[in-house]
């Protein structure tokens, strides 16, 4: 990131700042935090191509974005900060790591979740002393910074009234309206990145399994902003769709580096990149849905790949773009055969999987650009809901992507003006079907997802 930044006086933000951020409203301009924040933002010793954090305390005066309710005097609501701190679980992340389960896992492990940068890397901002532009709680968690970026260069310059997206994301805020950014910061922690890992040592002393779903998880967050459309106006109503499909591109290039990763350092095979309830399920008797089955594509017995962020995501990508598809089809294929073959060869992992990343990176720009429609969306939900048997026989992480893939479509299109209570109501049978993974059936799901079908015209 480049950095063009100007100090400026303090004096001069600070007129800024009761311009930009409650001033006019009669907010009190000596709130604490906001001398805090101008004292952080005219330090003259930040370098000038990395910002520095300055904690989540600098965010939160009422002034600026701790307000109760949301605002209307500008840009922004003004009330992300109280949102964050009372309804997002971001805020509760650092806590975790005190909590029974953080604690237990901590003894399994041997090590001080609330010390470890094991833990610390996704569950606060623990960034070396350096990188600090001041002291602050790495209690607060996953806060602004951890998803819009260190602000020490942005902070002042961003309350001023003339601030523009762009030379703020020059001074390295993230450019999270960006949905190919915003996923893969996500991700980072929501997956995996180089030094941020959950493999299956952690996720069998105790810690949740790491599923995602851009548009999903973004509801349940809550969001703390308002999307936009391009020109600053409302967003088009199918904006799920283009994060669903966006979220998913880029899930897949990511898990394609982390499979590369595992292959090439590590414990190997590196359970958590296998479908969990293989090896997890309950066995039920002579008879099984799996034995009926017959282990389509594998040797009986062997942990297939865990390949739920493909099988969606191509009915999407066939459309989009089917010559390239097709690469990525025998990309991807190329690396679930490799990895549930159980002793590959492990650089042959590597080179197969990042060529597999390289392929969806590709594709990523396509579907960010693609044109979303009512007509679009309504194929992608009949063509994904026809394709019940493959999707359920592919085991619970795919049923799982599935049902998140088909409710947020759903949702997009109830908003676009298409509601159909059939079809709501056989989508949260779906959820039902996914609800207790290890007694999760193949046969059922497909029926479910059959139900789905036949709601759609
Ligand atoms: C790669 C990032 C990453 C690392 C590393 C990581 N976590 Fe997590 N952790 C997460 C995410 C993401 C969630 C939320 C998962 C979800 O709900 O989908 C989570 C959830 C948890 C939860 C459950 C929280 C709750 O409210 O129920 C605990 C406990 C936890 N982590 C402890 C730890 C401990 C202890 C370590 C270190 C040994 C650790 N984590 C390392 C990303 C990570
Ligand atoms: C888990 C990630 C995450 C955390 C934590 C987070 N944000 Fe955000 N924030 C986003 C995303 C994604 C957007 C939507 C994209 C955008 O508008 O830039 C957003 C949007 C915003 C916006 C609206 C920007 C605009 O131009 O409309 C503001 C203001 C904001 N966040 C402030 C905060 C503050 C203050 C905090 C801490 C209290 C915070 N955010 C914590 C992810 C996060
Ligand atoms: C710096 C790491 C990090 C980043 C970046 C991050 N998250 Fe998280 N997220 C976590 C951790 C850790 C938790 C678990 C917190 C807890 O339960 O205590 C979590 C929890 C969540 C949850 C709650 C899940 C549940 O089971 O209730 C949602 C939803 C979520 N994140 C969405 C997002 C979205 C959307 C983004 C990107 C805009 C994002 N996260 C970015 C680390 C991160
Ligand atoms: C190749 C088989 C295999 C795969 C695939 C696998 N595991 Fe495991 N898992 C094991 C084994 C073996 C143990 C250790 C059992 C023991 O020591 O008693 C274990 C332990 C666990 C435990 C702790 C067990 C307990 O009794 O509470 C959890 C939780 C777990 N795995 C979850 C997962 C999840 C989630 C995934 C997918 C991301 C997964 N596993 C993938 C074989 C597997």
């Amino acid at each position: 990131m480049v950095s063009t930044r100007k100090r400026m006086s303090c004096g001069y933000l600070f007129l800024a700042l009761l311009a930009s951020c409650g001033w006019a409203s009669g907010q009190t301009p000596s709130d604490a935090h906001v001398h805090e924040l101008l004292r952080v933002a005219s330090a003259p010793d930040v370098p000038a191509i990395t910002g520095k954090y300055v904690g989540a305390g600098s965010c939160s005066a009422s002034a600026c974005h701790g307000g109760i309710a949301p605002r209307n005097t500008t840009k922004v609501l003004q009330n992300e900060y109280s949102t964050w701190i009372t309804s997002d679980k971001h805020a509760h992340a650092y806590t975790a790591l005190t909590e029974p389960l953080g604690r237990q896992m901590g003894v399994i492990l041997k090590l001080d979740p609330t010390k470890a940068q094991r833990c610390l890397v996704c569950h606060a901002v623990s960034v070396p002393e350096a990188e600090q532009a001041r002291q602050f709680d790495i209690a607060d968690g996953v806060s602004c910074e951890s998803c819009h970026g260190a602000s020490s260069q942005w902070i002042g310059p961003h309350i001023q009234p003339t601030a523009q997206h762009q030379k703020m994301v020059a001074l390295g805020l993230i450019d999270n309206k960006n949905l190919s950014i915003r996923s893969e910061k996500c991700l980072t922690c929501h997956l995996g990145a180089p030094g941020l890992n959950v493999d299956h040592e952690l996720i069998a002393a105790g810690h949740p399994d790491l599923t995602f779903e851009l548009d999903s998880f973004t509801a349940v967050e809550p969001p703390h902003w308002v999307e936009k459309g391009p020109n600053g106006g409302p967003a088009d109503p199918l904006y799920g769709v283009r994060a669903w499909a966006v979220g998913q591109a880029v899930q897949l290039q990511q898990s394609m580096l982390r499979v590369a990763r595992h292959a090439k350092t590590g414990p190997w095979p590196e359970f958590s990149e296998m479908d969990c309830m293989t090896c997890h399920h309950a066995l039920t008797g002579p008879q099984s849905w799996r034995q009926q089955e017959g282990y389509k594509g594998h040797r009986p017995g062997d942990p297939p790949y865990n390949l739920s962020r493909y099988v969606l995501f191509k009915h999407f990508a066939a459309e989009v773009n089917p010559g390239l598809n097709d690469q990525l089809a025998a990309q991807a294929d190329k690396v679930a055969a490799l990895v549930t073959s159980m002793s590959p060869d492990r650089a042959a992992v590597e080179a197969a999987a990042t060529r597999a990343a390289d392929l969806a990176g590709e594709m990523i720009a396509q579907v960010r650009d693609a044109s979303y429609d009512q007509a679009r969306t309504q194929r992608l939900l009949r063509a994904i809901s026809s394709d019940a048997d493959m999707i359920a026989y592919d085991g619970e992480r795919t049923a799982e992507q599935a049902t998140m893939t088909v409710d947020s479509l759903y949702i997009a299109e109830a908003k676009a003006g298409s509601s159909n209570a059939a079809t709501r109501q056989a989508i949260d049978g779906l959820f039902k079907l996914v609800n207790n993974p290890s007694a999760y059936n193949g046969p059922m799901y497909a029926a479910q997802m059959k139900k789905v079908r036949s709601t759609l015209q």
